[in-house]
């Protein structure tokens, strides 16, 4: 829980949560923080008033009396996102003074009503809109739609040069130590890039083009810093997380990094010999790679490593004339999330009959993945040493074609 001042007139809110799976669905091992700012001119105006969460409120309210801020001077609600981790607070700060004002979009002001039950006092903004708080702090507004739901807006303070980012330039991590990238280690930094990795793979990474025109979009203000609505502040160096996300838009049509990821399950151990067989082969062309069992797994990690990785590996058996269930439900989510143009390789175990490529081909043509495969390896029971020569000369090939990919662009 942290109180600081990221600019002038300008303070962060963060509180860090744990032990919870973000949006009731991923795991998240290193927390997130979860960040509000306040901008103080001759009006104050409270940025994504975090809550959701058990005792968020509270401590929100402490962090304000540490700033020495009486929340009744709170005139403005900026809401640059209705999901309840940016707009949860009004609720309860209702309770505390009734004729605030929310600015938000036209859409956000939509789903208002519907997740507050409020109406009033409302100004709805679009591109390029302002809202003077005085004292030169002239805040502009742009629309970024689908980053992350049709209704999200970032807010620019022209004086300070703050760009107040919302979702996009988001990380997960809580901030232990300090919320500013100039306060931190280089190895610091190294682990929010990863949990950005992480956060965009799991919460944004769907909306990839509307990323690439956000970051087009913003582009063409003068940030001196950005603040995002999770994760920590980049004043030194803005631009590395813009090109960190510039970076992971790129990644869903592919080619990604020269990576290749293994996601496999086993009910008896004959497909896991393949498996083994397999990440010996990965170990001998000495090519990074992630190994992934389901359903063991944790989705948010294993989308993650599928996002990151050029080459693909599928490994499971058949199972009740389907593919194994817990490989067939993370790679359905996979294709929603839009991982196309990976190069691709599955080999599994079968009993009375093959049924395993049939549910893959309907996975992979519902979502339009345009995977590129090379010939599957089934055998029946355990792999023969056939079998196994097989996928070692596939495996071979896989990474061969992950590295032309990745050279190639
Ligand atoms: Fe951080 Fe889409 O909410």
């Amino acid at each position: 829980m942290h109180a600081t001042k990221v600019t002038d007139d300008t303070y962060l809110l963060s509180v860090n949560v744990e032990n919870i799976l973000f949006e009731g669905l991923w795991e998240i091992p290193n927390g997130v923080a979860l960040n509000s700012y306040i901008v103080k001119g001759e009006k104050t105006a409270i940025i994504d008033g975090v809550c959701g969460w058990e005792g968020v409120p509270e401590k929100l309210y402490k962090l304000l009396d540490e700033l020495q801020i009486d929340p009744m001077s709170i005139e403005y609600l900026i809401i640059n996102h209705m999901e309840p981790d940016h707009s949860g607070w009004i609720e309860d700060f209702k309770q505390i003074r009734s004729d605030f004002k929310v600015v938000c979009s036209r859409k956000a002001a939509e789903l208002l009503e519907h997740f507050y039950g409020h109406t009033e006092n409302v100004i709805c903004v679009g591109d390029k809109d302002t809202l003077d708080l005085g004292n030169g702090h002239l805040l502009k507004f742009y629309e970024i739609p689908n980053v992350h739901w049709p209704d999200t807006i970032v807010t620019f303070d022209s004086l300070t040069g703050a760009l107040f980012s919302c979702d996009a330039f988001g990380t997960f991590g809580k901030a232990d130590t300090a919320n500013y990238d100039d306060l931190l280690t280089e190895e610091q930094l190294l682990f929010f890039e990863k949990e950005a990795e992480r956060y965009y793979a799991n919460i944004v990474s769907a909306f990839s083009g509307p990323v690439k025109k956000a970051i087009e979009k913003c582009s063409t203000l003068p940030i001196r810093l950005i603040a995002p609505g999770h994760g920590i502040v980049w004043r030194k160096d803005p631009a590395r997380i813009v090109q960190n996300y510039t970076d992971f838009a790129s990644f869903q049509k592919g080619p990604a990094r020269e990576e290749i990821t293994i996601i496999w399950g086993s009910m008896y151990g004959m497909t896991e010999k393949a498996v083994n067989h397999a990440v010996k082969i990965l170990e001998d062309e000495k090519i990074r790679h992630h190994v992934h069992r389901m359903p063991e797994s944790s989705w948010g990690t294993v989308l993650t490593s599928a996002w990151t990785s050029t080459g693909i590996i599928l490994a499971m058996p058949t199972y009740e004339y389907k593919m194994f269930p817990p490989v067939a439900a993370i790679l359905e989510e996979i294709g929603k999330k839009k991982v196309q143009n990976r190069k691709a390789f599955r080999m599994g175990s079968y009993g009375w009959s093959g049924g395993a490529q049939k549910e893959l081909d309907e996975i992979l043509d519902r979502n339009r993945m345009n995977w590129d495969f090379l010939d599957p390896v089934e055998f029946r029971g355990n792999a023969s040493e056939e079998d196994f020569k097989q996928i070692e000369y596939a495996v071979r090939e896989l990474v061969h074609q992950v590295r032309e990919a990745v050279k190639t662009g």
